[in-house]
């Protein structure tokens, strides 16, 4: 392999000059004014040496990334059970859809489009307060990051809460089923926060560490899920991370990948690297345009595709 410091800085070259950089999300009115020029890239090796480049150490707001964290977080509270709620199959449809719901009787395909991410909201608030859902999903996200500095964007929460009839609309629909087992508004408040938590690339790949090292914080260290939940967790990001877009990132990179509408993307070599890659601008699926790139580019100089 080349030399890895050297290929991602050579990354973070190629992405800042590049011309065709896709569209930032609009939907989300602080989203929508992120500068588009910004690349950022960091990977963490096995052997625990951090490699960075571009704007790694800007926060931006990992969206639908958290829902990786917090189908962790609600595992470890219900076990497999979750299953009985929330299935397993790519959905093939848009991050937001609600097409399937009907036929499928309230029971997402998986946990991370908008869904099945609600009803692992729902199960990760078990009778408390949405506040203290929130704050033990952040306190486990500083954990696995090692890094205390992680915050909640409040803009970008009160702006989810203020657009999010599609969400507001998919709860409601799933509370109909039986599917949702707390007021929908106080499930809706733990999502719209968890998407709102912001994070820098360096901050991403470190709080990935636990999935490329099958499931331990660290080599040798304690224990954050059993090795069979996070190769299960990897197939899932594989499958299902990018949506009706998850074939075409396992065909370009063929690394375990979740995506956020705010550009960044958290891709896993399991046994060998922690990946976070972040740039505004979305490809027409609303994928990271040069996030995919420069994971792709990097697989490829690498090696590091699953396949
Ligand atoms: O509309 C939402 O639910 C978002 N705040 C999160 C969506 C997201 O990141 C989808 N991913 N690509």
């Amino acid at each position: 392999m080349a030399d890895l410091a050297r290929l991602v800085q050579d990354i973070a070259t190629e992405m800042r000059d590049a011309s065709d950089r896709g569209e930032v999300a609009s939907y989300i009115p602080p989203l929508a004014r992120v500068d588009p020029r910004q690349f950022g890239l960091c990977v963490v090796t096995a052997e625990g040496a951090v490699h960075s480049a571009g704007e790694s150490e800007e926060p931006f707001s990992i969206q639908s990334i958290s829902k990786v964290f917090a189908l962790t977080q609600a595992l470890g509270k219900v076990g497999d059970t979750l299953w009985r709620r929330v299935g397993r199959e790519p959905s093939g449809t848009p991050f937001n859809s609600i097409v399937q719901l009907e036929r499928e009787q309230g029971i997402p395909r998986n946990p991370f489009i908008n869904a099945g991410a609600l009803v692992v909201s729902d199960i990760n608030l078990a009778g408390h307060a949405p506040r203290e859902a929130i704050g033990e999903l952040l306190r486990f996200t500083r954990y696995l990051a090692d890094d205390d500095g992680i915050i909640i964007d409040e803009a970008v929460a009160r702006a989810e809460q203020a657009t999010g009839f599609r969400n507001i609309a998919l709860a409601n629909y799933m509370k109909a089923f039986g599917n949702i087992h707390h007021a929908p508004e106080l499930t809706l408040g733990v999502y719209f926060h968890q998407c709102a938590i912001a994070m820098s690339c360096r901050q991403l790949a470190m709080a990935g560490r636990f999935l490329m090292h099958g499931g331990l914080h660290l080599p040798g260290g304690p224990r954050v899920v059993s090795a069979q939940r996070a190769r299960r967790i990897n197939a899932l990001m594989l499958t299902c991370g990018h949506y009706d877009a998850s074939g075409d990132f396992a065909f370009r990179v063929g690394l375990p990948g979740k995506s956020g509408v705010g550009g960044g993307i958290l891709a896993i070599a399991p046994g060998k690297a922690a990946i976070a890659a972040w740039s505004p601008g979305l490809n027409a699926n609303g994928n990271s345009m040069l996030g995919t790139l420069a994971l792709e580019r990097l697989a490829e100089a690498t090696g590091w595709s699953v396949f």
